[in-house]
């Protein structure tokens, strides 16, 4: 199949792409994927949870998601396939938070990330992330999780 040359359309995510998300979650996270089951629990979540992702003729090429919290956001999830990495839509997608987090007046967004997540940190420490903390030994596998927010209130 040929690659997709429009770029990916983004809209919200719904019930009926959920058996693809999961499918995907699996390949991108691993023993730390969300089942089926979880995500429907996501979606049950709305309106404080959204969920959105990226879709072009080739299929789903990323998705991301965030929940609101009183006046601060948290960023749920964000991932993009392998084989579509590396031309901008985690940053598109992170965009897409960052606008949703403060059309929803959110003052901070906040996340955790893996401190060996590279690609992960530096798309967001370039975006203006700070470290605020590290949850040590945080994930399964013993990794820390660094904690990082933005503050909203400093955008322009
Ligand atoms: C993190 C992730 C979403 C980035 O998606 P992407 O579409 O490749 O990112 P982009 O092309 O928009 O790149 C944006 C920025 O991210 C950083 N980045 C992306 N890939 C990188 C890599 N391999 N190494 C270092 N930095 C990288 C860079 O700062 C890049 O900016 P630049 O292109 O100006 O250098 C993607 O790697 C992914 O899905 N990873 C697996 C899931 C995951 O870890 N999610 C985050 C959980 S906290």
């Amino acid at each position: 199949m040929t690659a997709a040359v429009a770029d990916p359309v983004l809209r919200e995510v719904r019930w009926q792409d959920l058996a693809g998300l999961a499918e995907l979650e699996e390949e991108l996270f691993g023993p730390e994927a969300w089942s089926l089951r979880s995500w429907w629990g996501e979606l049950a979540g709305r309106p404080r949870r959204e969920y959105v992702l990226l879709e072009d003729d080739a299929g789903i090429a990323g998705y991301a998601g965030i929940d609101h919290v009183g006046d601060v956001a948290d960023v749920m999830t964000i991932a993009v396939l392998p084989r579509r990495r590396g031309s901008g839509l985690g940053r598109r997608l992170l965009e897409e938070l960052v606008a949703r987090a403060r059309a929803a007046g959110s003052l901070r967004l906040v996340l955790e990330v893996r401190e060996d997540n590279v690609p992960a940190r530096r798309l967001y420490e370039d975006r203006g992330f700070a470290h605020v903390r590290t949850r040590t030994h945080y994930y399964p596998d013993g990794v820390d999780a660094r904690v990082l927010a933005l503050d909203l209130t400093e955008e322009p």
